[in-house]
């Protein structure tokens, strides 16, 4: 059992930062964080209000600081995180009101001191950043360092939300639903969850599908774990089973295999899901059917470059057919290809206006190299519809 009031009390000589995230309350405050504050000599902390996405700050004193703690923020928050030049504490919310401690590490020194944080980038996702969950999946050490063989991953996740936080910081809805096609292991799924949730405290919630049945139950025990009650990991073949049918926010892939992709972007089509995150993978579709026909003929001599060209030509495609069904498309170059050669991002956002000709264009490239595609074919009858 504890109170927040006295956990911060006795942090405050060596306090670097405190988060109070996830109100229990519909209120306009979607967060709290406290960082220490050096003005003219004398130490004060400055509090950051998230209030309907604008920031106001605040310096206070050690004693209004803790007036505040104790009158307006104990038991609104359900998570809290306290953290010190040594330590990182979190706490979660129980039913009688009382604080349970569900994650204590040692904290990563920041050079220059805690003031010195201000003058740091603002990473989304940082090493020594307190995601226990993240440690399990087996990103993070014990201490939050990131694990060496997990880098690349780390930077692509890390990447892909700051992708996501582009979009996000210009919405100011306050909850959020998202499917994640082929989630995998799913640490881009837990992370998405820690940052609309923990970091932006909004009503979230995530459900990732995945073939593996196995991967999916490990998923669902560290979600478990760690209260995220939002988050949800079903078994599923996307290209077969029915999904979900609830309204959805976002749709997200990274690194579906193959159609998997197409699946997701058709079914985001269909509702007219706002906000799709899409990093493909393997595109063997093309590449598996495609054959001569005409000027193309000259880059499909070669395995290698067959193998680039269908790849390339497999996300025009899917661009083209999110722009003709009313998306305002990006291709973004995601992380180095050095991180992933894998490193296309399709970013598209629900406008309604529709962009005409590209469809037709794929269509005739399809016809002339008899190739298969499966978002045009998954999409054909509602193109034939509006004609
Ligand atoms: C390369 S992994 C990527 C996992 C995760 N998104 C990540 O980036 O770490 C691809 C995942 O997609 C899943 N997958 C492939 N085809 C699928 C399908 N038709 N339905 C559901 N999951 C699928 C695989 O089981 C695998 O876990």
């Amino acid at each position: 059992m504890a109170r927040i009031v006295q956990e911060l009390e006795s942090a405050l000589p060596t306090l670097t930062k405190a988060v109070f995230s996830q109100p229990t309350q519909k209120t306009s405050m979607q967060k709290l964080t406290v960082r220490p504050l050096l003005l003219r000599g004398e130490r004060l902390w400055q509090s950051e209000r998230q209030e309907d996405n604008k920031a106001f700050h605040q310096n206070l004193t050690d004693t209004a600081l803790l007036a505040c703690v104790r009158d307006e923020l104990e038991g609104a928050f359900r998570q809290v995180l306290i953290q010190t030049e040594t330590e990182s504490r979190q706490y979660v919310l129980k039913r009688d009101g009382s604080y349970k401690k569900t994650g204590a590490s040692a904290a990563v020194p920041r050079p220059g001191g805690a003031e010195a944080h201000d003058r740091e980038k603002d990473y989304i996702l940082r090493e020594g950043e307190v995601i226990p969950a993240l440690v399990d999946l087996g990103v993070f050490t014990k201490d939050y360092r990131i694990v060496h063989a997990k880098y690349d991953k780390f930077r692509q996740i890390n990447r892909f939300v700051e992708l996501v936080d582009q979009t996000m910081k210009k919405e100011s809805a306050d909850r959020i639903r998202i499917l994640d096609f082929g989630c995998g292991k799913s640490y881009l799924t837990f992370i998405l969850y820690w940052y609309f949730a923990v970091r932006r405290g909004m009503s979230t919630e995530i459900i990732g599908y995945d073939l593996k049945r196995d991967v999916v139950e490990h998923c669902r025990q560290v979600a478990a774990r760690y209260g995220y009650d939002g988050l949800r990991f079903e078994v599923a073949d996307v290209t077969h089973d029915t999904l979900t049918d609830t309204p959805i926010d976002m749709v997200v892939t990274l690194h579906a295999c193959d159609t998997a992709t197409d699946y997701a972007l058709a079914y985001a089509i269909r509702r007219r899901v706002k906000n799709i995150f899409s990093v493909p993978c393997c595109q063997h579709e093309i590449n598996g059917s495609i054959r001569k026909g005409g000027e193309l003929d000259l880059l499909l001599e070669h395995g290698i470059l067959k193998e680039r060209v269908s790849a390339l030509l497999t996300d025009a495609i899917r661009a083209a057919v999110l722009e003709s069904e009313g998306y305002e498309t990006d291709l973004i170059e995601f992380v180095d290809f050095e991180h992933s050669p894998k490193n296309l991002m399709i970013r598209a956002h629900y406008t309604g206006r529709r962009r005409p000709g590209g469809r037709e264009k794929a269509e005739a490239l399809r016809e002339r190299y008899g190739f298969e595609q499966s978002l045009l074919a998954l999409t054909e009858e509602g193109a034939q519809n509006r004609e």
